[in-house]
């Protein structure tokens, strides 16, 4: 993308976001949470006024219209990772995706081993990258710890490679690959369709975490190959509460609800349950008709301003920011993920000032960037660091976002390291 394109780009899609202050206000924090777009606050008080009605419940035609809304959405949010919309599990947010991964389908395949064999599934492995978010973490310790398998972790090389191809990591005993597409403290982006295919080929199981990815990354669930894709909604333009959840259909029929109760049983006769078919078996509660009204309006923004396009754009004004933050002295960038020269996420430190500070004084200046752990303890150990700031950019940030954040560390600097 040249200058000239990109800002075409950019004064394209800013207008969708009419309330955001482009002048007087800067954002730089896009990875925690996006702002919302018009279109997604008008899908959700729509969906409110229109559509107030229980989801799959009852057969008034009010209820009948919410249910045929909310199956509408789940079609857009499962045509944007070209998936059927079968596969495609509303879900409160990533973390709940992988969650419900790790108990409902890890657990439930350890638990049928382990009473198949009569012996413990001791000595099988789960693994996870250094770059990886606590909500793809934790779920897996957790059930490392209950179930007495090995959590490893795969590194990555100082420009940010994961080292995928050790040996060590293709063995019998690994039953599952969790990784991040795009990681939230280096950003970049990794290989996951070559890591899907060699743990397809060997019949391991891939959970992708695609959070950080899916808001400027076009994401094709066919060409990724992985058994389990989850995102937030929040973090590509729509609203909280709402995530998803792609299982392919292998994994779909090997998986048990996580949570039970209404709206998933065909019928119970004698405590014997039999649930409804997938998705809506792993949809126990009342559906979030609003929250995926917004998701649908987000998705269909994306699909409107082009993924590719976002990516390009995106792209583009991140070698913009890299380009000037490594002019200024005692800037460090952390390397980004895949070696890559741009990134929606640019993490670094500034030699001699604590991140907390930095952080602050952006502030007094009106630019919202992030200081500390940003919940990913893996990485900050690689890294040898208790805390990094990071900024993170959406399709409302433009050049107009470098001197502000510039002058700001600059200012931190000649405060903090005398
Ligand atoms: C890579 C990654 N995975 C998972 C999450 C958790 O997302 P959520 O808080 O929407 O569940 C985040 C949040 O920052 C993230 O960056």
């Amino acid at each position: 993308m040249n200058n000239c394109s990109a800002e075409i780009f950019y004064d394209n899609a800013v207008r969708y976001f009419g309330y955001y202050p482009q002048h007087d206000y800067h954002y730089l924090d896009s990875a925690a949470t996006t702002h919302k777009p018009d279109t997604v606050i008008d899908a959700i008080s729509l969906g409110y006024r229109q559509f107030s009605a229980p989801v799959h419940r009852a057969s008034y035609p009010a209820s009948e219209r919410a249910s045929m809304e909310y199956e509408r959405c789940r079609e857009k949010v499962a045509e944007f990772i070209c998936a059927n919309s079968e596969s495609i599990v509303f879900t409160k947010s990533t973390t709940e995706s992988i969650n419900m991964v790790a108990q409902g389908w890890l657990a439930n395949q350890l638990i049928n081993q382990e009473q198949a064999s009569a012996q413990h599934t001791k000595g099988q492995c789960i693994w996870v990258s250094c770059m990886e978010h606590n909500a793809n973490y934790l779920p897996w310790l957790r059930i490392c710890e209950q179930h007495a398998l090995t959590l490893k972790v795969i590194p990555m090389d100082i420009q940010g490679n994961l080292l995928w191809e050790s040996p060590e990591i293709w063995q019998s005993n690994t039953v599952l690959i969790a990784l991040s597409h795009c990681s939230n403290v280096f950003g970049g982006e990794n290989p996951i369709a070559k890591v899907c295919a060699k743990a397809k080929a060997l019949g391991i199981a891939t959970l992708i975490d695609a959070a950080q990815s899916a808001s400027h990354i076009g994401l094709n669930v066919n060409d990724i190959g992985c058994d389990f894709l989850v995102f937030s909604a929040h973090k590509m333009y729509g609203p909280e509460g709402i995530g998803a959840l792609y299982i392919n259909k292998l994994r779909s029929v090997q998986m048990q609800p996580l949570l039970m109760g209404g709206g998933i049983v065909s019928c119970v006769v004698n405590h014997e349950v039999s649930l409804v078919p997938a998705p809506q078996c792993f949809e126990a509660g009342s559906p979030n008709l609003s929250g995926a009204l917004g998701f649908a309006a987000a998705v269909q923004l994306l699909n409107h301003l082009g993924v590719n396009n976002i990516r390009q754009y995106i792209a583009w004004l991140s070698r913009q920011f890299i380009e000037q933050l490594t002019q200024i002295e005692g800037v460090k960038l952390l390397p980004r993920a895949g070696g890559l020269s741009h990134s929606s996420v640019i993490s670094f430190i500034v030699e001699g000032v604590h991140p907390h500070d930095v952080a602050h004084i952006c502030g007094q200046h009106a630019v919202a960037i992030r200081a500390g752990h940003h919940c990913a303890h893996l990485a900050l150990q690689q890294l040898e660091q208790t805390a990094v700031n990071r900024i993170s950019l959406g399709v409302y940030n433009s050049t107009n976002d470098i001197a502000p954040l510039v002058a700001a560390i600059c200012e931190a600097k000649e405060i903090f390291s005398k």
